[in-house]
């Protein structure tokens, strides 16, 4: 709901009368004053924000405003209204231009985890709070790895470009050039950072029958519970090796670790592969070198791989798009309606937290 100046005006008015007509009525006043502080934020959520979110915010007062503004109109809408709370997903950045141009603006948020569409450090170096949700979209990430590996063992990405056009008058070909597909249980899944997603990939894998191995810059062991629908779980522990050995030993290898300065993954490393091992990359960008990948892959070195994200998004690259090897998906890790439920209302809660102190 879309709280109007004149509804507010007319709410400051009551609370008014009644706090000045009871000045003992401490709570009231405090309530008053509160309120007060809430009714001057206005939040324009740029990228959008979750319905459970946007609740949240407005029923502690706060205005959020979901128009879409573009780019380069940012800055003058941002001024034209006074905006105290830029929210963004990936679309959107803000940059020291933003910053410098918008004085009024004195929290920006993140829906998601990577930051690298805002100038963070200059940001915080102009006293402007700048939130993210870290781990509110992990667990669909996880999945979305998952739907990659069971998507490639059983080709479902070629299948599916292949049905429409040959599906009716070519079957039986199809039919065998899909007969040779394996299972993911019993086999060794190798997660390259095992940080919040990498731990979530864990679970899944575990629960799958699959033996995780991983390599962390920073973990040495974590212990991840693999958990029922009816919260019973098991605990496992999981002892980091090094990276070298986890592209040897791995029939299935998926890097979550945040974007770098050079490839992971390049030509030297797919050597050290086994043959036929294949890549999911939901991450980021610029980890995996793509042109070694593709080479790799027309070279029946690996089997597939599975891509959300792309050296050069929003355009990746042609010979990925059209390699016939490669599962697709533009860079939706995190689009799942409980990730963006969970993001929204976490950004909510920070928020909230944030103008109370
Ligand atoms: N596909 C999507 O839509 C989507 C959604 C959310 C997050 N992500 C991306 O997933 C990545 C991981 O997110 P997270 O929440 O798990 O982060 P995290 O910080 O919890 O975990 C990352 C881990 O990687 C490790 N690491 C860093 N560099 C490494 C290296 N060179 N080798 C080995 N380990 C290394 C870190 O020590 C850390 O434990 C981020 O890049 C994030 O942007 C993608």
């Amino acid at each position: 709901m879309q709280i109007s100046k004149a509804h507010l005006a007319l709410k400051i008015q009551n609370v008014n009368r009644k706090t000045c007509c009871n000045t003992q009525n401490e709570k009231r006043n405090e309530t008053f004053l509160d309120f007060l502080d809430y009714i001057q934020m206005k939040i324009l959520a740029n990228d959008g924000i979750s319905k459970t979110g946007q609740e949240a915010l407005e029923k502690a007062g706060i205005e959020v405003i979901t128009t879409k503004v573009a780019q380069e109109q940012l800055i003058n809408f941002v001024n034209a209204h006074q905006i105290d709370v830029i929210l963004v997903r990936s679309a959107t950045t803000v940059r020291k231009e933003v910053i410098d141009s918008c004085p009024s603006v004195k929290i920006i948020g993140r829906g998601g985890v990577g930051m690298d569409n805002i100038d963070v450090d200059y940001a915080r170096s102009k006293g402007i709070q700048v939130i993210n949700t870290p781990a509110a979209s992990s667990a669909s990430v996880a999945e979305l790895v998952f739907a990659h590996l069971f998507n490639g063992v059983r080709f479902l990405y070629d299948a599916n470009r292949n049905m429409p056009l040959d599906g009716d008058t070519k079957f039986n070909e199809l039919k065998k050039s899909y007969a040779k597909g394996t299972e993911l249980r019993g086999k060794t899944l190798g997660i390259i950072g095992i940080g919040k997603i990498g731990q979530e990939v864990a679970k899944i894998a575990l629960g799958c029958g699959m033996n995780v191995i991983a390599c962390d810059l920073l973990i040495k062991n974590v212990s991840v519970k693999v958990e029922l629908y009816n919260g019973q779980g098991i605990e496992v522990s999981i002892d980091t090796i090094p990276f070298e050995d986890v592209l040897k030993n791995s029939d299935f290898i998926t890097l979550h670790i945040p974007k770098q300065k050079e490839y992971i993954i390049g030509k030297k490393e797919i050597a050290l592969m086994k043959k036929g091992t294949a890549i999911i990359n939901a991450s980021r960008g610029g980890i995996v070198d793509e042109v070694a990948l593709v080479e790799a892959l027309d070279e029946n070195h690996l089997s597939f791989a599975g891509l959300d994200t792309f050296e050069n998004e929003p355009v990746p690259a042609i010979k990925v798009l059209m390699n016939p090897k490669i599962s697709l998906t533009p860079h939706i890790g995190a689009a799942t309606e409980e990730a963006q439920d969970r993001i929204g209302l976490e950004l909510a809660n920070q928020i909230i937290a944030l103008t109370k102190n």
